[in-house]
């Protein structure tokens, strides 16, 4: 019996030290420690033996039994240990690859011009505010001085929604005067308010064209503004979003809802005014429509005419945006190409 405990435990050790996995220690366990291993049953047998025999066996049993153990243990924490080694090792991290560069989000360039538009003219003490896409005949084109017939109404390829022609005809605004006409309705003078938007024509795109495109409107109203506030205003922002040093122009232009009605050119940004493609040889740039409010627009929103009298303009977003970064083509805007987009 003492021989076959001594044969047990080599046979055991030598056993443990080759088991490579879980499951193989786990067969092991079942072989030399599980009930009905031979050393379980050694020690069930002892029972049996007489008192002597049964102390020295026993001891040693016992003793077998409790180094099989411990080292059961120790093999059963340095398998864990190598799992996750290796498991460390699969998943290792590579310190030498080139890191992968986030993708910051950044604001579309036509939001950031409608940003410095509005902060050059929240400066100078006008309210933004913004106004509907889907307008009424009235708001876009009959308030403002264009009555139906009107051949001014040419000057603008509309969409509409309503086909029957009136007053309540609803379309999607063509410029952001309507809001001119709606603040008027609702407040009293003094005014000073510029609309940012979005604006739709009905019109085959190119180069310098798109069915969709963004205004900035401007208003002020109150009992003494003259044709020179219109100016120096204009003028200043000019200076503001094309720099001090550019050259502006203020020439006559006609819009129904004006009178005077006037253009503000810039000196061309590509040529300084010498003559190029870019300003067709003229050295100027227009940038925007401007004028005094034509009395009749001021009185059909209940504006005494012969006490206020105001000043508008209205420029378009993509166009002074061109000319700021010379972009070549309206189109690249809203293409979603992140080529383009990512130099803004
Ligand atoms: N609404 C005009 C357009 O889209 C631009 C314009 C011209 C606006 C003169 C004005 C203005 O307020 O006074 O072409």
């Amino acid at each position: 019996m003492l021989n076959e405990l001594e044969r047990l435990e080599t046979a055991a050790r030598e056993e443990l030290g080759s088991a490579g996995s879980a499951a193989e220690l786990e067969t092991w366990r079942v072989r030399y420690l599980g009930k009905k291993s031979v050393l379980t049953g050694a020690l069930r047998s002892l029972a049996a033996l007489p008192a002597e025999e049964r102390k020295t066996l026993g001891a040693r049993a016992n003793a077998v039994k409790m180094d099989l153990q411990t080292r059961y243990a120790e093999k059963q924490e340095s398998l864990s240990l190598d799992s996750i080694d290796q498991s460390l090792g699969r998943a290792a991290l590579d310190v030498t690859l080139p890191g992968r560069p986030a993708l910051y989000g950044r604001l579309h360039p036509i939001t950031q011009v409608f940003h410095e538009i509005c902060a050059v003219f929240s400066h100078m003490g006008f309210q933004v505010i913004e106004g509907p896409e889907v307008e009424r005949d009235y708001y876009n084109f009959e308030a403002l001085n264009i009555p139906q017939d009107h051949p001014a109404r040419d000057m603008f390829a509309t969409l509409w929604i309503d086909t029957a022609q009136s007053r309540d005809s609803r379309l999607l605004r063509t410029h952001t005067s309507p809001m001119q006409v709606r603040l008027m309705e609702k407040q009293k003078p003094p005014l000073r308010f510029i609309v940012p938007g979005r604006t739709y024509r009905y019109e085959a795109t190119d180069a310098t064209h798109d069915w969709m495109f963004h205004q900035v409107e401007g208003l002020a109203v109150d009992s003494d503004i003259t044709l020179r506030d219109l100016k120096e205003t204009l003028f200043e922002f000019c200076r503001g979003i094309f720099g001090r040093d550019t050259g502006v122009r203020f020439r006559c232009d006609y819009f129904p809802f004006v009178e005077p009605g006037g253009e503000v050119s810039i000196e061309c940004v590509q040529c300084k005014g010498a003559g190029c493609r870019l300003c067709k040889g003229s050295g100027w740039l227009e940038i925007l429509g401007c004028g005094m409010v034509y009395p009749n627009v001021l009185s059909g929103c209940g504006i005494d005419p012969t006490v206020y009298s105001g000043f508008a303009f209205g420029m378009g977003v993509e166009r002074i945006t061109i000319l700021r970064h010379g972009v070549d083509d309206i189109r690249h805007f809203y293409s979603g190409d992140f080529r383009f987009l990512r130099q803004f």
